[in-house]
């Protein structure tokens, strides 16, 4: 059960519909509130792949390559995995949601946690990683508040002379909505969940998952202007969840989720980056190399720990 608005809070330029009666009797009739309704949100039946295909997808996110705490000897691991597990030989796609690299000049003091300052070795060494991957796993890359593009969302897709040191790799933008053998996958960085956190008493960084159903029942991905999302003014709001998704997958905390809301599959992929000074002080514990594999036909999911 998702609480009341009344005892969760609502996000700043949230859109609700609301009921109640107006006073009568008043020469500026006065609306009485008694009721806050967001979009209604049923029970939604998933498009499932077809039962020959016998496909998985792959769900991973903030790499954070080029940082010192990325942990090198668990990617070794998650290689072999690839290279020899029977279930790695139904993975045919490998979802990056953002935050690839750690990036340079993302915030003040970030060289003395870089173990390699060059923002274009960074990428190139991500795809050098990305090659040790077997070729029958198509990669699907999408940009989080690390990468090198704009911070504002919606964010484009990585520059074409990034994309060019990769191969098997298709480079999307920051959100995505795309559809693999009929299943239809909403990926988002994830950014806004620190709005939610600050917002809404139901979410905490320890369950980004409150954050996306929060984002599902509201329809929208980032609804606050003027928080800790920079945001994009654009002709038409991006943000905006048209067509609620069989698969919603997010990023950007450093946590992991998998689980059902009302029909759709939510997955908090996990990073790859350990415990960083930032997070100490904060007393966070993230929850590092968990490969999260579903099957698109059955939804069964699987979470491989490496660590
Ligand atoms: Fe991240
Ligand atoms: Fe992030």
């Amino acid at each position: 059960m998702s609480l009341h608005p009344s005892l969760d809070g609502l996000m700043d330029d949230e859109i609700v519909g609301v009921s109640g009666n107006f006073s009568s009797g008043e020469r500026e009739p006065i609306l009485w509130v008694q009721n806050i309704h967001k979009p209604p949100l049923g029970q939604h039946s998933k498009s499932q792949a077809g039962e020959e295909s016998a496909v998985s997808a792959a769900f991973l996110s903030d790499v954070h390559l080029g940082s010192k705490t990325f942990l090198a000897p668990q990617w070794e691991k998650m290689v072999q995995w690839f290279k020899n597990d029977p279930l790695a030989k139904t993975v045919k796609y490998f979802v990056l949601t953002g935050d690839g690299v750690d990036g340079v000049g993302i915030y003040p003091g970030q060289e003395r946690h870089l173990a390699i300052t060059d923002l274009f070795n960074q990428y190139g060494e991500l795809a050098r990683m990305l090659e040790d991957i077997p070729d029958w796993v198509d990669v699907v890359m999408l940009p989080g508040n690390h990468d090198a593009v704009r911070p504002a969302e919606p964010q484009p897709a990585l520059d074409p002379e990034v994309q060019q040191d990769y191969s098997n790799t298709t480079f999307v933008g920051n959100p995505c909505d795309f559809s693999l053998h009929g299943v239809r996958i909403l990926s988002y960085h994830g950014k806004s969940i620190d709005d939610f956190v600050a917002t809404l008493r139901s979410v905490t960084y320890s369950k980004p998952e409150m954050a996306m159903r929060a984002m599902l029942e509201r329809r929208h991905l980032a609804p606050s202007w003027g928080g800790k999302t920079p945001l994009s003014p654009e002709p038409e709001d991006r943000m905006v969840i048209p067509v609620v998704p069989d698969i919603f997958v997010t990023g950007h905390v450093h946590g992991h989720f998998v689980g059902d809301h009302k029909g759709t599959l939510m997955v908090h992929s996990s990073t790859w980056q350990d415990q960083t000074d930032f997070q100490r002080m904060l007393g966070f514990q993230p929850k590092p190399c968990i490969l999260t594999v579903v099957n698109l036909h059955t939804f069964a999911t699987e979470s491989i720990d490496f660590v």
